[in-house]
Order: structure tokens, then sequence, then C-alpha cells
């Protein structure tokens, strides 16, 4: 018998364990699969904080026109509007749950500025927002009655009633979520789970390109179950690149470099010393990501530099130090003091915002599967995101998620039962370790090579061969070997990648996150300025 819960939880990010919370409140059994320890996970390294209106000066209309804005034409405004909406209450849950946010001296929630804000309002704990919002998490759930954490377990593939028809029983009506498989890391062994609803909260994909600033549990495993399983994706052409990640010569470690050190007055600069973000955008250095990242990437190929320059020299010693100490060590790790050094930054595949398609509640195209957080394409975002715009859409549509999924578990009981139980293949270890790493290597290369900032469809159209190659590669290998995590990854790398190129050459459209020459008629004065040096 498979084990049963009324719900299932895949991730342990804001997105997973928010819904999880939620969830369990209302008295419902949850587990939460996790592939890593619960705290690993993307939030974990959020650095800036969290936007959301919270200030007399400020109000949601201006917050909402700012996401419209950076999201260029993309965003659907009904979205916009009612998930930032919730941004105040949303940030009173997570005080609720032990976040401290920094304060002011006078005992006022200190706002930062980021990209595309016209105000300060990113609610924000020093430079580490994202671990203390995870750990206030993980300590809610550790001492939630309703819920169980499974740890190193990796959610293989999804179980539908479609599935289970095409083995030979009766086909029901409408296709639904039973369960999923999942391996057990630690013994090696695919488990089989029975679920009245399942939440994938997977997070991105940054692990498809050579670099990134995410961590490695970020291969994109929540998109390519749910395309397996026939479920509606959309936008993946629009991958966010950061700006600013610090440049190693010697590592392709990517640590962040916050856009909320810009907020508080860093900039930009060449190689040759020389300011250059004005020549792009009003706005300079807080311009949205895109046309920053896009403004980079020029200046390093017009001077052939590897970097360019992040100065912090004008902010001071004391106010580094309080408020950005985890990158002030770092940086000191690697040698720069930033009162008196620059930072040798570049841009670095950052954040999807496309992924599994959703509606407000988070329910997906398949009855029963809901999606939250980085994995979910609500609408928010368009074709480029407001910065610090994620952890609040996670936290928002975790909770109108969990209202949704009571409502469905009222009108679909699930009970235990028994489901086909997963079918290994061969029972040995592959003997071609060496052969699935190169293959890491060819999809994170060419996706960075040929997906990345600035496209071509010449470009794109060569990266869909090799990925196309690595794919048969890849799916023939998969069944010819005893899974485990690493070539579990890879193949999901490897769908995930192709369906960013589909929809990249699909676009027929130069427009935020998706800059492609052939179309650059399309593009305004700034980025033709740009593309003449390409
Ligand atoms: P995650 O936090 O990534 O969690 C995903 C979870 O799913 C993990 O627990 C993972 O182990 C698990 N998982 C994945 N696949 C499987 C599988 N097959 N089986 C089982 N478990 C699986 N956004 C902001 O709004 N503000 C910021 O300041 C900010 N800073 C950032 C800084 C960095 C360095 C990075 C990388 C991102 C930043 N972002 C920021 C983006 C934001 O952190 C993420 O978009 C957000 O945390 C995603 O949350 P999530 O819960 O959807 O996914
Ligand atoms: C950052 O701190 O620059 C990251 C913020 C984000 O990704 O929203």
């Amino acid at each position: 018998m498979p084990k049963f819960y009324d719900v299932i939880v895949v991730g342990s990010g804001i997105a997973g364990l928010s819904f999880a919370l939620k969830v369990s409140e209302a008295g419902y059994r949850v587990a939460i699969i996790t592939k890593k320890n619960s705290a690993e996970s993307n939030t974990n390294y959020a650095q800036g904080g969290i936007a959301a209106v919270t200030s007399q000066t400020d109000d949601v209309e201006m917050h909402v026109a700012d996401t419209l804005d950076a999201g260029d034409g993309l965003c659907d405004e009904g979205a916009v509007r009612e998930i930032l909406k919730d941004g105040s209450v949303s940030i009173d849950e997570l005080i609720k749950r032990g976040v401290d946010f920094s304060q002011l001296g006078d005992g006022r929630v200190s706002l930062g500025k980021e990209g595309g804000h016209s105000k300060r309002r990113i609610l924000h704990v020093r430079d580490m927002t994202g671990k203390a919002i995870e750990q206030a998490l993980v300590n809610a759930i550790e001492i939630s009655e309703n819920v169980d954490t499974l740890e190193h377990y990796f959610a293989v593939e999804l179980i539908t009633s479609q599935k289970i028809g095409k083995k030979g029983q009766a086909i029901p009506d409408t296709n639904r979520v039973l369960g999923l498989y999942a391996l057990d890391t630690q013994r090696g062994v695919v488990e089989t789970f029975r679920a009245g609803a399942v939440l994938m909260a997977t997070g991105g994909i940054g692990q498809i390109y050579q670099y990134t600033t995410n961590p490695f549990i970020a291969t994109g495993d929540g998109i390519a179950m749910a395309y397996r399983a026939g479920v509606e994706v959309q936008n993946m052409e629009f991958i966010q690149f950061h700006p600013t990640a610090f440049y190693s010569k010697d590592s392709s470690d990517r640590f962040l470099i916050s856009e909320a050190v810009r907020g508080e007055g860093a900039i930009l600069r060449n190689l040759n010393g020389e300011a250059f973000m004005y020549k792009y955008d009003e706005r300079k250095d807080l311009a949205p990501r895109d046309i920053v990242a896009r403004a980079i990437d020029c200046e390093m190929k017009e001077t052939g530099a590897r970097h360019v320059w992040l100065d912090t020299r004008d902010i001071g010693h004391k106010e580094l130090l309080d408020r950005f100490p985890n990158i002030y060590a770092y940086c000191e790790s690697r040698g720069i003091a930033l009162e008196k050094d620059m930072i040798p930054v570049v841009p670095a595949a950052h954040y999807l915002c496309g992924g599994v398609k959703t509606n407000l509640n988070s329910e997906t195209s398949l009855s029963g599967l809901y999606a939250c957080g980085e994995v979910a394409c609500t609408g928010l975002h368009g074709a480029n995101r407001l910065a610090s715009n994620s952890l609040l859409e996670a936290v928002v549509m975790a909770n109108r998620g969990a209202s949704a999924v009571g409502k469905y578990l009222e009108q679909n009981v699930s009970e235990e039962s028994d489901l086909p139980s997963w079918k290994d293949g061969d029972v040995r270890d592959s003997d071609e370790r060496i052969v699935l790493l190169h293959n890491w290597d060819e999809v994170k290369r060419t996706m960075w090579d040929y997906v990345g900032i600035v496209r071509t469809t010449k470009r794109l159209e060569r990266a869909r061969n090799r990925i196309q190659t690595l794919d048969r590669e890849i799916n023939e290998y998969y069944w010819n070997f005893k899974v485990d995590e690493s070539l579990l990854e890879l193949r999901n790398m490897i769908s995930v990648a192709a369906l960013v190129i589909d929809c990249a050459l699909q676009r027929k459209e130069s427009r935020g996150l998706h800059c492609v020459l052939d179309y650059v008629d399309k593009l305004d004065d700034a980025v033709n300025t740009m593309t003449r040096k390409y």
C-alpha cells in the first residue's frame, strides 16, 4: 500500500512551507517532500528582501504601476493587483511566524530600494532576508502537528488517473493527480505516495546555466514533472539574469551582490572607471534588471572585459557593515574591502519568470495539482520580474492555494487505496557516470552560450539541436539504469532547457528579458544603441 496523505507538498522553500502551514492548520495531514535538508532552497539565499506596501507614503497602485512597467506589457494586470494588495497582510503573517525585519534606530521598519521601484518598499533582514524567513518557517513546521517532513526525498514523477488508465485500468472521466513517486536518496528506493492533492513548490531552474546565483537544488524538477504529466507551462523564455554577481575567474560560483547595494548608492563602472548606466536609462543604476543586465553585457562586449565594477566606496564603512554584513564578509574573504575597493561583477542566471501556469488559486491545468512560488507562472511578472516581488508572490499564492485546496478536498474525497509501484530499469548502477557529467556541462554551456541575455534565432536553433541530442541520449540512458538523483536532475534540466528554447523560438519579438537581435526594430532606442555593438 502506498503512503497516504491529504496533501503532499513538494519543496520546502517559502512557497512550500507557507502552504503546508496553512493546510495543516486547517486540519489536513500533510507530507513535505524535499530533496535535501529542509532549509536548502533558493529562499534561503534571498538577500534584498520582500516588496510590500507598508508605508504611509506608498500605495498599492504605485507598486502595481512599477510591476507593470518592469513586466514590459506582458503582466496580467488583474493578477498583479490581486497579488500585490495582499502584501502587507502577508508581511504581518511572516512577522507572526517569527521573522524579525530590520528596523531603523527610531523603531520604524527599514525599507530598502531596488531597481524599478519608485518607492522604498522592501522589507529585509539586513542582507539575509531569505535565511530569516526560511528559519522562521522551518521552526513553525517543526512544531506543527499535522506535518511529516521527509528530507532527502526526491519527487520523481506525478501519478495521474490518466497514466493509470494507460496501464490497462478503466480511464476515469477526468484526469487528476493521485500522488507521486519519490526516491529516498539515502536508501536508493523509490516509494509510492497517494494524496488527495499535490502542491508543486520546487522553485527555479538557474542550474541549467553555467553561471547562476542559484544553489544546486534549482534544476527545474517540478516544471519537468508537471510538463511530463501534460500540465500547461508558459513564458519559459523569460529568464532573469541578475546584473551583479561576484565575478571570479577561477570558479563558476556566482555569489549575489544584492541590488539593494545599488539602492543605497553603489554605482556600476566599466573597466575604465566610467559610470555608464546614464547612457541606457534615466533611472541609471536602478533601472529594471533586464535593462541593467543588458547594459553590462554591452559594456563588457564593447571593451572585451570579463566583468564591470560595482563601486560601493561612497556608502560608508558603518552602513556597509550594518546593512550588508553577509556581502561584506564574502567580499572580504575574496580580498575586497567594500569601503576602499570596487567589486568585480557580472550578470548571472537568477530567476525564471515563467513556469507552470496557474490561476489565482494556485490551481494548474491538472485537477488536484497546485503550484506556487518560482515554479509557477501567475501573470505577476510578465516579461521581467520587479525586484523582490518573488518572495511576496510565493507567500500570497501559498495562502490563496491553501484556501482553494481545502475546498477541493471537500469535493474530491480521496482514500487510502493501491497505486502501481515504481518499476526501476536495470538494477545495475551505471558505469557511464563520466558521460553523465559531460552532459551536465554541455546543457549548462549550451544555455549560457546560446540562450543568454542577448539572443539570435540562429543561436537558439543551434541550442535546440544540441539539447535535442542530449534529450535522446538521456531518455535511452534513463530507462536502462537504476535511477539516482543526478540522473533524474539531468533529465529534468534537459526537459526544461528544451522548454526555454522552444518558448524563445516561438516568441517572435524582443520583449523584457527576451532580447532577440532579429527583432531589433521593435526594441527601444537605448537597446538599439546597444545592438549596434554586437
Ligand atoms: P525554493 O525556495 O527554491 O524552494 C524549492 C524547494 O523545492 C527546495 O526545498 C528544493 O530542495 C525542493 N525541490 C526541488 N526539486 C525537488 C524534487 N524533485 N523533489 C523534492 N524537493 C525538491 N526574491 C525576492 O523576492 N527577494 C530577494 O531578495 C531575493 N533574493 C534572491 C537571492 C538569491 C541568491 C536567489 C538565488 C534568489 C533570490 N530571490 C529573491 C528569488 C527567490 O529567493 C526565489 O524565487 C524564492 O525563494 C523561491 O521560493 P520557492 O519556495 O518557490 O522555491
Ligand atoms: C537582490 O537582492 O538583488 C535579489 C532580489 C530579487 O531577486 O528579487
